[in-house]
């Protein structure tokens, strides 16, 4: 019989041979004229499935509430000094996808872990925050740097209430919502912030389908998916902000002297 000769790579995620292209098994021509979004492009590539509307949706949402948050937010930052010093677009992007991490944009994946360990143990929102102020872990997914109780992140309550209206349950969100009470409670600027809710919402995005295992879901968290989201939007501005600094032909940045102590 044949001899099936081991391959060097192993792929399942899309197939470009023959005469039509297939993401997850879906062909190009289903894509444009089935009117599937970028949202589904995400759920075929990411998660090998053609998700319900109301998930590529919120894909698409959360995509759209981060692609961009002002020139001062940190990495906007990066790309516009990049540009400034005459660097390309690829450099430019890069040096500001550098910046996102556990302080900023990259506190997706490790919200939805710190949550869905918590929920999933019961454990009351007060010792859930305690317990982690005595191993000296911050929140993931509290806080912002701007944004108080009395100044809240618009694009937080949108996606709050887009969920509300449209997932089968929201219970990792809600009790994200109770963190939040509790760590208000403490200081002003711990509000659950966009990393929070979209870590949590999509611990309901993927509970509430019925289409991922436990095992499916647990991997997805472990692996870290979701701060790919941040990843995906964010280069959106980036690549907007470089542009914007290349069209004006911006000078060189150099930080102002009175903007700096110096001191021994
Ligand atoms: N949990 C517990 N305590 C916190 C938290 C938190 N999430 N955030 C701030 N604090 C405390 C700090 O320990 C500090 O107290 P201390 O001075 O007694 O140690 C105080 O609040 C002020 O801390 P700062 O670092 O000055 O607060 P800052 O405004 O710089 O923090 C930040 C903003 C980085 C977002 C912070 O709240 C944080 O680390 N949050 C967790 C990570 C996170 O969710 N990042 C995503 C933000 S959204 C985005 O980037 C798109
Ligand atoms: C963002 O989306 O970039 C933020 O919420 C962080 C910030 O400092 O604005």
């Amino acid at each position: 019989g044949k001899v099936r000769v081991p391959t060097h790579i192993i792929s399942t995620i899309s197939d470009e041979r023959g005469v039509e292209q297939r993401y997850a098994g879906v062909p190009m021509s289903t894509l444009v004229e089935q009117g599937y979004g970028v949202g589904d492009v995400v759920s075929l590539l990411w998660f090998k499935r053609t998700l319900p509307r109301y998930c590529s949706r919120f894909i698409e949402i959360c995509i759209m509430m981060c692609a961009d948050h002002g020139p001062c937010a940190s990495g906007a930052h990066n790309s516009i000094v990049t540009a400034r010093a005459g660097k390309d677009l690829i450099s430019c992007l890069v040096s500001r996808l550098l910046t996102i991490g556990p302080r900023f944009g990259g506190a997706i994946d490790d919200a939805a872990r710190y949550f869905k360990d918590a929920y999933d143990r019961g454990l009351p929102p007060s010792e859930f925050v305690e317990g982690m102020k005595i191993k000296g872990i911050r929140v993931l997914g509290m806080g912002h740097r701007v944004k108080r109780g009395d100044n809240r992140d618009k694009r937080v309550e949108l996606l709050q209430r887009y969920a509300r209206e449209n997932f089968p349950s929201v219970e990792y969100m809600e009790y994200a919502v109770q963190v939040e009470t509790y760590t208000l409670s403490k200081a002003n600027n711990l509000i659950l912030n966009i990393d929070g809710v979209i870590g949590s919402l999509f611990l309901d995005l993927l509970d509430g389908t019925g289409m991922f295992t436990k095992q499916e879901i647990d991997e997805i968290v472990e692996i870290g998916y979701l701060n790919g989201l941040f990843v995906l939007a964010r280069s959106i501005g980036l690549i907007g902000h470089t542009f914007d600094q290349k069209r004006m032909k911006q000078s060189l940045y150099r930080h102002p002297w009175e903007d700096v102590l110096y001191t021994k």
